[in-house]
């Protein structure tokens, strides 16, 4: 007789998007909604908290409502309510912590904390369960730009991370001094498919030879005192910029943090001895580092399996969240109604 399958709803509210999702044996995915807030940030350039805590106040019960009416279950047929508690905004996390407490405690199931980077670890490995060791896994989102020795999807242990800004705040704040559209990354990814990517020479700091951190407050500043003249008294150039001139710049930024990531991975890569590379995070959505990193793994002797997850939840969805807490439910891990929302990884 097969054991019986475990269902789990998870939600995610750390950032700008409300997601609930519901989950079968961490891998079968039975619905999955995602509440984009990017229309209320847009005018901000970023992502603003108290807006962002109020729309996932608004949104919450309809899009857990909306996963359960999706994946057809009843709420019996729930095994437990797993929850993004950390890192991120605490005002946003707390409208999830709150919602997934409460049900708990009315419906009498098993709470489960989650953090929101191992969880975007998670969704590299939907299609692939137990990836071969040693594995190096890049996460590279809004608020992250990490690399992990992976033993294990409750375990990962970090090698590195940045020191300032993240790779995907980098593509942001790079799009709005170019004046592209909200959220930066996917603009700069569409207007460098028609730039050269060598047109301009950014620097990257690659912080020593041995270095596993990152560093992308350079390159940014860097693209600044580009558009701006360096005592930042030139008129902003940018108006009077060509299509041609924008599609150079982001094309070259592109390539220059790309750059960065993949060497930075080999570089991990090689020091744990790495079987695997898993990559998940916003940014992993973007085509340049999905292809430059299968190349890397390619040319590696011997060649590295890259695992990357599907374009759909790279970017914030609460099926990473509902899929890593299986394996917490399944090792016995549980929260209790004390929990809180902390800010930090
Ligand atoms: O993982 P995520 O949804 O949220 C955080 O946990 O931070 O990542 C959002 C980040 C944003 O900075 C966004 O600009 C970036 O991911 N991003 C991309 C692409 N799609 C989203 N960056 C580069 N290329 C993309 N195609
Ligand atoms: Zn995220």
């Amino acid at each position: 007789m097969s054991a019986k399958s475990v269902n789990i709803l998870g939600l995610e509210t750390s950032c700008d998007e409300t997601a609930a999702a519901i989950v079968t044996d961490g891998r079968i995915v039975k619905s999955s909604i995602v509440a984009s807030q990017t229309k209320l940030h847009e005018k901000y350039g970023g992502v603003v908290p108290e807006i962002a805590s109020r729309a996932h106040i608004e949104k919450i019960y309809p899009v857990i409502a909306e996963a359960i009416e999706q994946a057809s279950v009843d709420k019996d047929d729930i095994d437990a309510i797993a929850v993004a508690n950390q890192p991120g905004l605490t005002v946003a996390l707390i409208v999830g912590v709150t919602a997934a407490k409460t049900l708990s405690f009315v419906w009498e199931k098993p709470l489960i904390a989650i953090n929101h980077l191992h969880a975007h670890l998670q969704s590299a490995l939907l299609e692939q369960n137990s990836p071969e060791l040693p594995t190096v896994a890049l996460i590279v989102s809004g608020g992250h730009t990490s690399l992990y020795d992976y033993h294990s999807p409750l375990q990962p242990m970090l090698l590195g991370s940045t020191i300032d800004d993240a790779a995907g705040e980098a593509f942001d704040k790079v799009a709005s001094i170019l004046k592209l559209p909200y959220p930066g990354g996917p603009s700069i990814e569409k207007a460098a498919q028609n730039g050269n990517p060598k047109a301009i020479k950014f620097p990257v700091s690659m912080l020593g030879k041995d270095s596993l951190d990152f560093s992308f407050s350079g390159i940014k500043t860097a693209v600044l005192y580009y558009c701006h003249g360096k005592d930042m008294k030139g008129e902003n150039k940018v108006d009077s910029m060509s299509e041609q001139q924008i599609a150079d710049i982001a094309a070259s930024f592109q390539s220059a943090v790309v750059d960065v990531l993949v060497k930075k991975t080999k570089r991990a890569a090689e020091k744990i001895r790495a079987k695997t590379i898993l990559l998940g995070g916003g940014v992993a959505a973007n085509s340049e580092l999905r292809t430059r990193l299968q190349q890397m793994c390619d040319s590696m002797t011997p060649p590295k399996t890259l695992l990357v997850a599907p374009k759909r939840y790279c970017t914030d969805n609460a099926v990473m969240v509902a899929s890593l807490a299986y394996h917490k439910f399944k090792a016995g891990l549980f929260a209790d109604l004390t929990l809180e929302p902390i800010a930090t990884g």
